[in-house]
């Protein structure tokens, strides 16, 4: 139930993005108070494209400062703002332009596919973006038989996995995904024989094996909703069970431990959004040289559908 105090600050929340003229765009990981306000609430993916599709002067956006930047590359002449400046990405710190450049320099010429959960100077850097929803499938689009993948080994073993192509890993990954173990998932199994488990490709390699489905949380929001499934282990982040639950009354839905929160995905409130709102802060800004080069990597994804 929605407290007195919650009320009050979503009215002035509506107040304040009808003045502004502002779209709340809110990934799958958030609170589930904040996915309620949600203009639009969807993956990686998803998001990038509303963000560059969106008539808005504001873009407020509730997730990780990685997919503020995307935005606001996207949408360089909208005003973009995170309501937590601190809401930052474990993995995506895990390389920059100075650390991806030393990577290319001992793989020479080849071409590299950058996760979207990247710095926009790590994206300008780099050829082509993916997200979890298409990595395969613009991996493929790639006219080179080897490519350098960045910066999630857990997500590029597993388009290594399904392509002919040798993808050359750099050693970062996704902590709250790893967080969860093969014997958690085993477990889970145990105690819900007739679950299905779906599993995000920033788990390791040992739990996406045990998967049935390999996707990203939009794709798995449809699947459950497209299949009869009535129990599933979610080998992902705990935010996805809000909308789960919501949409899939009767259904089950189980955590395989009590690890799987990226605490940067919480650091977002209701009331952050608020304030957000009201001072128009914290304004999302990237260098217009860095913009025009991380734009082609992002536009190179999207144009593969
Ligand atoms: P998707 O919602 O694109 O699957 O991304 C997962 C994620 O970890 C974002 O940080
Ligand atoms: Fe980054 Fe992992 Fe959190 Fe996504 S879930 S924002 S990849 S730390």
């Amino acid at each position: 139930m929605t407290a007195q105090t919650d009320i009050e600050i979503i009215d002035r929340i509506n107040q304040l993005r009808r003045e502004r003229n502002a779209v709340i765009l809110v990934h799958n990981y958030q609170l589930g108070e904040v996915q309620d306000i949600a203009d639009f609430a969807g993956d990686s993916l998803e998001l990038s494209r509303k963000a560059a599709s969106t008539n808005a002067d504001v873009i407020v956006f509730c997730g990780v400062h990685f997919m503020a930047e995307t935005a606001k590359i996207l949408s360089p002449e909208k005003t973009v703002l995170i309501p937590d400046l601190h809401a930052g990405c474990p993995m995506a710190d895990m390389i920059d332009a100075a650390r991806l450049r030393e990577f290319k320099a001992q793989h020479p010429g080849l071409p590299v596919v950058a996760y979207v959960n990247t710095s926009a100077e790590v994206k300008a850097e780099s050829d082509i973006c993916v997200t979890s929803a298409n990595a395969l499938k613009v991996v493929e689009s790639l006219d080179a038989d080897e490519i350098i993948f960045v910066p999630d080994k857990s997500l590029g073993s597993y388009v290594a996995s399904k392509t002919s192509k040798k993808v050359i890993l750099y050693p970062g990954y996704c902590p709250t995904h790893h967080r969860i173990l093969a014997q958690d998932v085993l477990r889970a199994k145990m105690e819900h024989p007739n679950a299905v488990v779906l599993a995000h490709p920033e788990c390791t390699t040992d739990v996406v094996q045990l998967a049935d489905v390999v996707a990203s949380t939009s794709q798995m929001i449809r699947w459950v909703a497209e299949h009869d499934a009535e129990e599933i282990i979610l080998c992902t982040e705990r935010g996805i069970i809000h909308k789960l639950e919501k949409d899939n009354p009767g259904k089950r839905f189980y955590n395989p431990n009590s690890l799987n929160i990226c605490p940067n995905m919480k650091k977002i409130t209701l009331e952050k959004v608020l304030w957000s709102l009201e001072d128009m802060e914290h304004e999302v800004t990237v260098p217009e040289d860095i913009i025009t080069r991380a734009k082609k990597a992002i536009d190179g994804m999207l144009s593969i559908g």
